[in-house]
């Protein structure tokens, strides 16, 4: 049987994690969250592809791949979340769950954080969880994937 499969996409500057401004987001590097995704994907019985760009068309191709690839899509656009339309806009062509990731709790910082393009598309939002809120969003992923209930909740 496949495993329902889920897109991790992380936007411009989530490379740089471990050592960039870890006051803010922590000790871990992308690797370690990629290993804490790829665990608790195994944990759900999920497929995950981890992905991250800095460049906006990259983000956007990837989007485009994934309309017929994959069944859902956890998402962290980093700055992309406050300026970029256009990934708004690929993710509203993707017939499929969208959950926004934040590692800090962007509402506690500058204003200009506080608007998402993406929130308005997105099923659920994780903020200031750390990394742990992929995690979170993976397993709530799964519930939506995989239950009547949620998908009659959320509808
Ligand atoms: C971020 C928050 C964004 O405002 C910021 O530009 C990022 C990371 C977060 O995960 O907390 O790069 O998305």
């Amino acid at each position: 049987m496949q495993l329902p499969s889920v897109l991790v996409l992380n936007g411009p500057n989530l490379n740089l994690l471990g050592t960039r401004e870890p006051a803010i987001y922590g000790a871990e590097t992308l690797d370690d969250v990629a290993r804490m995704c790829h665990d608790a994907a195994a944990r759900l019985h999920l497929e995950v592809d981890f992905r991250q760009s800095n460049a906006e068309h990259q983000l956007i191709d990837w989007l485009h791949e994934a309309r017929t690839r994959v069944d859902g899509i956890v998402i962290n656009p980093a700055a992309y979340t406050h300026t970029s339309v256009a990934i708004a806009d690929a993710l509203s062509a993707i017939a499929k769950p969208v959950i926004e990731v934040h590692i800090s709790n962007v509402h506690k910082r500058e204003a200009f954080r506080h608007h998402s393009f993406v929130s308005p598309i997105a099923e659920a939002i994780i903020v200031g969880c750390g990394t742990q809120g992929y995690v979170l969003a993976l397993e709530r992923m799964q519930t939506l994937l995989t239950t009547k209930f949620a998908k009659q909740v959320t509808q």
